[in-house]
């Protein structure tokens, strides 16, 4: 099978390394307009570099196409490859537009296309053991699911500006990861929101320190903290709490050396620094998660619904921060 990667940038790159690795699939092309990020990429991967990315959706001998250029692309080349016929995997989020988002997932759905979106989280190790464990029952009935979901560093200014907000742009994957994990759609969204590290995200409308809490139908609760900043590293955390017992995760190290001296016990080396490598093999997963999909419309494991559902989510929690109320989800 053919693959093809639109965007070169930063997970343009993941993406190209992970389907060139593959031992099913071939890494045919890569297209950025940028063409000397796409020559870079293929320099080190293989395939032809090309400027237009419709050029790769209208190949006839490309199966899957990979979408990791900028979000506001998003909707129009899923759309453009899905109508080809073509299985695709787009990255997060499906776009920073509900009502896009929205009447994409009703044609896609229409078209019956093999779309899947690229919440790699899913396939971390530690996550998926959490999911299965409580899928198994060993927790007995859930109750409670806590995330915690912190960067490394600061983002700059140019990115944020374009990011579409915390909530939609990275607190999208704890929404995702909470519908996961809860089994339930929310209900309800209640969340709070601070400038404690950048007092210029006001003329932004943004933020880079909030909380979300949510209730499903049944009464499960979950609760999110994220902060775009913490010193201590990239901080990846979740708590699934239930009748039974309890499950957790740990943050990634590089090594499991501990030290103790005159100064400190128990200490250990810093954590993997950003999602890049904290997220290396989930990244690894999720292709191999979109090669078995190929041809297989049925066992789309993330689908655009589930995208739409994470952007829903995301906004409710703005709304909520901008009226100081817990706001109702909609679907
Ligand atoms: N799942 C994750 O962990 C994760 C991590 C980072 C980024 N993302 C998402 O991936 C997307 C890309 O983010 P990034 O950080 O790689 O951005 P980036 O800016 O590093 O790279 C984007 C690339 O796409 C190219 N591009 C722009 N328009 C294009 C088009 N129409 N066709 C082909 N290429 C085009 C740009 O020239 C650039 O090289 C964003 O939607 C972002 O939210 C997801």
């Amino acid at each position: 099978m053919k693959i093809a990667v639109l965007g070169a940038g930063r997970i343009g790159n993941v993406h190209a390394s992970n389907v060139a690795a593959h031992s099913k699939v071939e890494l045919v092309a890569i297209a950025d307009p940028f063409i000397e990020n796409a020559i870079k990429l293929t320099e080190i991967y293989g395939g032809k570099a090309v400027k237009d990315p419709m050029e790769l959706i209208e190949d006839d001998s490309i199966d899957g196409i990979v979408i990791a250029t900028p979000t506001d692309t998003h909707v129009d080349l899923m759309l453009s490859a899905a109508r080809k016929g073509k299985a695709v995997l787009c990255e997060k989020p499906v776009d920073l537009n509900l009502e896009r988002a929205k009447i994409a997932c009703e044609e896609l759905k229409n078209l019956d296309a093999t779309v899947m979106i690229a919440f790699n989280r899913r396939f971390d190790p530690s996550a998926s053991e959490i999911h299965q464990a409580i899928a198994n029952g060993e927790i007995g009935e859930l109750h409670q699911i806590m995330i915690s979901s912190r960067d490394p560093g600061f983002a700059s200014m140019d990115y944020l500006r374009h990011s579409g907000g915390i909530f939609r742009d990275m607190t999208i994957h704890d929404f995702d990861m909470a519908r996961w994990l809860l089994g339930e759609e929310p209900i309800e969204v209640y969340a709070s929101a601070s400038r404690m590290l950048e007092p210029a995200l006001e003329a932004l409308n943004d933020y880079d320190t909030v909380m979300v809490q949510m209730t499903t139908r049944s009464g499960k609760q979950c609760h999110i903290n994220c902060s775009r900043q913490a010193v201590y590293g990239h901080d990846q955390r979740i708590e699934a709490y239930g009748s039974a017992g309890m499950l957790m995760n740990d943050n990634l190290r590089p090594s499991t050396v501990r030290r103790y001296n005159q100064n400190a016990t128990d200490s250990r080396s810093p954590l993997v620094h950003f999602f890049l490598e904290r997220y290396a093999d989930a990244y690894r997963k999720e292709m191999d998660a979109f090669v078995n999909m190929i041809g297989q419309p049925k066992a789309v494991p993330i689908t655009p619904f589930d995208g739409y559902m994470a952007l829903k989510l995301a906004e409710c929690a703005q709304r909520s921060v901008e009226s100081g109320k817990p706001v109702k989800v909609e679907v």
